[in-house]
């Protein structure tokens, strides 16, 4: 392992995503290699990893049995195309995911990212209306807060201010229901219990552009990259009923939320809400090769293919990657780890504890706001004058003092692996006490 800070001209030609990059080359945190709940940098110092990477890395890192089967993949059939060929890898993928998704939701479409899944999950919602002969339905809702990835649709679906800015217009048939953070509920555990009437907002949308244009509504069930904004008490019950009554698609983005970040395999399952149509990628494969997933109900299918004539193409779009045999194989591998290791429920098991020690730091000035579901603790921090600054400040000197946590803005996100230990519990909540009391 190197120990050798590089030269700052060494850093030069990559161009690094979501990043203060002149920032971050004069002191580059650069990682080496990864075991478990550790990353190590190239200092050779050990980082407990408090956010899974960026909640991606669900049943800790670098899992032999997910090296094996991507190895394997390469050897035997590195690639083969999905478009009027397949690999008998990615049915059997499928009809794997489908055992675990939300009923009904049993077809899915293999993208290569989350933001491809949104973008897909867009495109199928005004296919499917089509189909039925509503394609006057091409309004979208989303939220404030909200991240759907950064393809030009979820950038529109964005709720985030800076992801959306240097873009332009971009779609603009997109409007937006208030976002779910609430003062009153500030240090609750669990769901809060103030602000299901929110969900209302989505009413008001259908009474001002009208009850047939709407095409799909966007929900991340927990707002997860804001900094895990919770659904209020009775607001996802109260925004199925709506689009129900209104023809409207639900859609889950389940980047995030899904593969048992919330105690069961999504948190459509933790909430008992079912949506029409759900995004997920991340965890799908333990972050070890790029994948996304959409699954929909099967009516959705149904109606986009049968609508199509003469047994021709029923969907126009797809990527070179869809259903990629390598990711398919580390998906059913991982897919394993997560049963065979009851991860979803070790996850659930873990969780009281976990927000024990989480809401344990309440008394530090600096924390403003804790909310905490399953494995998923969103904590804000005191700004400066600045926006952003303090988080930014943060993320470093906690790095600094062996931990990585996900910072947006000024919220810190913790999502630790579901193979985590009641220790690595102790040693997060014990650096971010010694490194929060101080800054
Ligand atoms: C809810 C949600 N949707 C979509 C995405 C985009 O996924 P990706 O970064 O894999 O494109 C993310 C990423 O954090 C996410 O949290």
């Amino acid at each position: 392992m190197s120990t050798d800070t590089p030269a700052i001209s060494d850093l030069d030609h990559h161009w690094l995503p979501f990043t203060a990059n002149r920032d971050f080359k004069r002191d580059p945190r650069l990682m080496v290699k990864a075991e478990g709940m550790y990353y190590w940098n190239h200092q050779g110092e050990r980082i407990l990893d408090a956010s899974s990477g960026l909640f991606c890395c669900a049943a800790g890192h670098c899992r032999p049995e997910i090296t094996q089967a991507v190895t394997q993949q390469l050897q035997t059939l590195d690639y083969t195309p999905h478009f009027q060929l397949a690999s008998p890898l990615s049915f059997t993928a499928a009809q794997r995911l489908a055992q675990i998704t939300p009923t009904g939701l049993d077809r899915i479409f293999f993208s290569a990212s989350g933001s491809d899944a949104v973008d897909t999950s867009l495109k199928i919602a005004l296919a499917y209306h089509r189909a039925k002969g509503d394609g006057q339905r091409t309004r979208f809702i989303s939220r404030e807060r909200a991240y759907h990835g950064v393809n030009m649709g979820g950038t529109a679906l964005s709720g985030l201010v800076n992801n959306r800015l240097a873009f332009g217009s971009g779609m603009t048939a997109v409007a937006h229901l208030r976002h779910t953070w609430l003062p009153e509920n500030r240090f609750s555990r669990g769901l809060p219990a103030n602000g299901a009437e929110l969900a209302d907002d989505l009413l008001r949308m259908v009474q001002l552009y009208g009850k047939d244009t709407i095409a799909a509504c966007y929900i991340e069930p927990i707002a997860g990259s804001t900094g895990a904004v919770m659904p209020p008490v009775g607001y996802l019950e109260r925004i199925r009923e709506i689009c129900d009554e209104y023809g409207i698609l639900l859609v889950f983005d389940e980047v995030i939320t899904g593969f048992g970040r919330t105690g069961k395999a999504f948190a459509s399952q933790s909430f008992g809400v079912t949506p029409d149509i759900m995004t997920m990628a991340k965890a799908i494969t333990n972050a070890a090769i790029p994948m996304g997933a959409i699954a929909v109900k099967r009516e959705i299918y149904d109606t986009i293919v049968e609508q199509a004539p003469n047994d021709g193409v029923e969907f126009f779009h797809g990527y070179t990657y869809s259903g990629h045999p390598v990711a398919c194989a580390a998906m059913l591998a991982t897919l394993d780890i997560y049963e065979q290791e009851q991860l979803f429920e070790r996850g659930e098991t873990l969780s009281p504890y976990f927000l024990d020690a989480m809401y344990s730091l309440q008394d530090l000035p600096v924390i403003t706001d804790i909310r905490g579901y399953g494995m998923l603790v969103g904590m804000d921090f005191a700004p400066t004058a600045k926006a952003g600054e303090r988080g930014g400040l943060i993320q470093k000197a906690l790095f600094k003092a062996g931990l990585h946590v996900k910072t947006t803005g000024d919220a810190g996100i913790i999502a630790p692996a579901l193979i985590a230990e009641r220790a690595h519990i102790d040693t997060l909540c014990d650096i971010l006490r010694t490194v929060l009391k101080d800054i």
